[in-house]
């Protein structure tokens, strides 16, 4: 198995010796990574001159004027660069802005999403830089929390495989490196909020956070991310037995851990773990970070630390010796070949980000308006959305980061759903008028309205904002938020075609949408192409393929409502509610109808250490060509501790022309229906397991699998 993509055959004898030669100064400066808005113009300089290991949020040329001087240093270790191209290398303006990365969960491509890494280590790489923080391996169970457009949605499977592809695109052409994040359990923090304590055994954290990390690592994922928060309350930089001992050891990590933003400081600002930096320097570097993010006095403590022989130097050796394994295999060193700039943003990547932006469209309701006929002859775009690239960039775009730019002006081509209904209905007459903003106390809904009178059919876009999400804005409220409600409620009265579209970070409160719009069409953010490629969905011009990777409940109180929980006995239900999501994970619908048949497995019978193979026949019954993800789920019976009742295994996305059948086959083995025991064994126990194949969680067909 490799772990770690060795480009270059002497990476490991390379460091090695030049680690030898390091004084401890040159170390200490090597696990450091610094970025300039944290540091005084002085401050900044004189890392520079020390000749830290890293910097993060630094663009283009002023990289080069870094290096510059780096080679100036005694043994001229070139520093690397670390930037958030989280869904693209979205804080450069210019380059490709991909659909976020719950976006294009939605599409459960693996190649595809591998593609959109490639295409971002290329622009990365372009720009003179050497490190993506990405993926984001966080599994989205708590609707509230800030971040969940970060992830690949609720289900660890899903997590673990796109995660794998990207990271696999990332790393695979040696541009840059991929860094897995956030290093644990960040997203299942209490109440949904940012940053807190996340209350989970290890048990929990091998049954489900812990995979999508580890299939990361097999992949050659070179850097990891320790999260900000705490697990069962013990703090995540200092945790030895989950960086160092599972990580490393267990998992076998050759790359190097950096922490996240300040988590060092953090140890004494906000976890009161202990009372002085050099106390946190000691315990972050014994736990396992290799590299601290921007606490620069990280450095100073080290040093005083190896004088006063309160750290083994040993440990401060490996975490270097990964350091310099990484940029060595790199090419920092040789003179890292880069791609022409003219790649950042070329003609090649908008086409994959296109193609990104339909595969990740999820047809949520289609009551028979979709897609709009000739008989459409006007249409009337609305809502808070309908022109808002920001809000359809979504986070980690250069609108946010590193600083708030509000007014920046999109160097890039894009289009948003406005700009995509009048390119795709040319030969239609297409009116707009917003109706409302995200927050206000003011609308214009009337004006909306009388638009929608005009027309035969009205596209409304609501959805958030980025000052819903991210960090420090979670929410305890996901319905729509200002006006959004009562523009919908309005332009229902007025009996046109109604089409809402979202646009949007992740999942809301839409019961009303689902209950009044003829059509609901879910985006989330959806990048440079997001609205064009749902104006043509809406013209049929396309068929859709996407599902969603994440439920939406019916009310706020609801989250979290993924699929894979643990079965209760009372009902599941509040009192107060319908019961059930309004959405369910793997819910998207298409132009054509798709009928499952004939599932098969090779053997019902296998031994703990066999394996059988899945097979079922799709055949498109429908008009039209189109691509279904064919997932299989599993139930394990009778189990030593509680499983959910369905868990994906597997999916497979696959095209198939109108009237065509095409037989998919998983291959199951065994030990993918382990558990985790409470001491914490992965078991493999014998007895009956349900084996359920269909295109979502609620319509499948259904065989029994047993281990003897
Ligand atoms: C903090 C965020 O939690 C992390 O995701 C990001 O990569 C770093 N800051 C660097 O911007």
């Amino acid at each position: 198995m490799e772990l770690y993509k060795d480009k270059t055959a002497d990476a490991d004898a390379r460091a090695e010796d030049l680690l030898s030669r390091m004084s401890i100064e040159e170390k200490a400066a090597q696990m450091l990574q610094v970025s300039y808005n944290t540091l005084s113009p002085e401050d900044y300089e004189k890392y520079q001159r020390l000749g830290v290991g890293a910097f993060l949020h630094v663009l283009g040329s002023d990289a080069d004027k870094i290096r510059e001087k780096a080679s100036k240093t005694r043994l001229k270790i070139p520093p690397i660069f670390g930037i958030d191209a989280i869904h693209g290398h979205a804080l450069r303006n210019g380059a490709t802005v991909f659909p976020s990365q719950l976006a294009m969960s939605c599409s459960f491509d693996r190649d595809l999403i591998r593609g959109v890494g490639r295409v971002t280590a290329r622009e990365v790489c372009a720009d003179g830089l050497d490190w993506t923080f990405s993926p984001v391996l966080c599994i989205a169970r708590d609707l509230r929390w800030g971040r969940v457009d970060e992830t690949f949605g609720e289900d660890p499977y899903l997590c673990g495989e796109l995660g794998r592809s990207i990271t696999e695109g990332y790393e695979e052409d040696g541009y840059i490196i991929s860094c897995a994040k956030h290093y644990i359990a960040y997203g299942e923090a209490t109440g949904g909020r940012d940053a807190y304590d996340s209350p989970v055994t290890e048990r929990k954290i091998r049954e489900v956070f812990l995979p999508p990390f580890e299939k990361a690592v097999r992949a050659g994922c070179s850097s990891v991310m320790t999260a900000y928060g705490s697990v069962d309350a013990s703090p995540l930089t200092a945790n030895r037995r989950i960086l160092r001992e599972i990580l490393k050891d267990e998992l076998g990590f050759r790359g190097f851990v950096v922490t996240d933003w300040e988590n060092v400081r953090s140890l004494v600002t906000n976890q009161h773990f202990t009372d002085n930096l050099c106390g946190a320097t000691k315990a972050a570097v014994e736990a396992g970070n290799d590299m601290s993010m921007n606490t620069h006095e990280f450095y100073e403590c080290l040093l005083s630390l190896v004088k006063n022989k309160k750290i083994h130097t040993s440990l401060i050796d490996d975490a270097v010796r990964r350091i310099l394994r990484v940029k060595f295999r790199l090419g920092l060193f040789d003179g890292k070949e880069r791609p022409d700039k003219k790649v950042i943003g070329c003609a090649e990547h908008k086409k994959i980000n296109l193609e990104t932006a339909r595969e990740s469209i999820v047809l949520l309701k289609n009551n028979g308006v979709l897609p709009l006929g000739e008989d459409v002859k006007t249409i009337a775009v609305t809502g808070p959305n309908a022109d808002d690239i920001r809000a359809q960039y979504g986070d980690w775009t250069f609108f946010s980061h590193p600083e708030p730019k509000d007014d920046a002006q999109p160097q890039g081509e894009y289009h948003t759903v406005l700009d995509g209904v009048r390119e795709v209905f040319k030969d239609r007459r297409v009116i707009y008028e917003k109706g409302c903003d995200i927050f206000g106390a003011e609308n214009d809904i009337k004006k909306a309205v009388k638009a929608a009178k005009k027309a035969d059919a009205v596209i409304c876009v609501v959805g958030d904002s980025t000052a819903q999400n991210g960090e420090y804005r979670d929410r305890a409220d996901i319905t729509l938020s200002g006006f959004q409600l009562e523009l919908i409620k309005k332009l229902r009265e007025t009996g046109r075609k109604l089409i809402a579209v979202l646009v949007n970070c992740k999942p809301l409160c839409i019961s009303f949408l689902k209950d009044n719009c003829d059509a609901v069409i879910e985006t989330f953010n959806g990048g440079d192409f997001g609205g064009l490629a749902a104006a043509e969905l809406i013209a049929g011009k396309y068929n859709p393929s996407g599902k969603l990777s994440v439920s939406f409940p019916e009310l706020s109180a609801q989250t979290p409502c993924y699929y894979n929980s643990y079965d209760g006995w009372h009902g599941g239900r509040y009192v107060d509610t319908k019961g059930g999501n309004t959405f369910d994970f793997g819910d998207g619908l298409s132009y054509t109808k798709y009928v499952y048949s004939n599932l098969r497995l090779s053997q019902n019978v296998i031994s703990v250490d066999g394996f059988t193979d899945v097979s079922v026949d799709v055949t498109n019954a429908g008009e039209r060509d189109g691509k279904e993800t064919v997932m299989m789920f599993v139930n394990d019976v009778i189990s030593s501790v509680l499983t959910p009742r369905m868990e994906l295994k597997n999916f497979k996305k696959i095209f198939i022309k109108s009237g065509d059948t095409k037989t998919v086959t998983f291959r199951l083995s065994a030990d993918e229906l382990s558990i985790v025991t409470p001491s914490l064994e992965y078991v493999v126990e014998k007895g009956d397991f349900e084996i359920m194949v269909g295109g979502n969680t609620k319509e499948y067909l259904k065989d029994i699998l047993t281990v003897k």
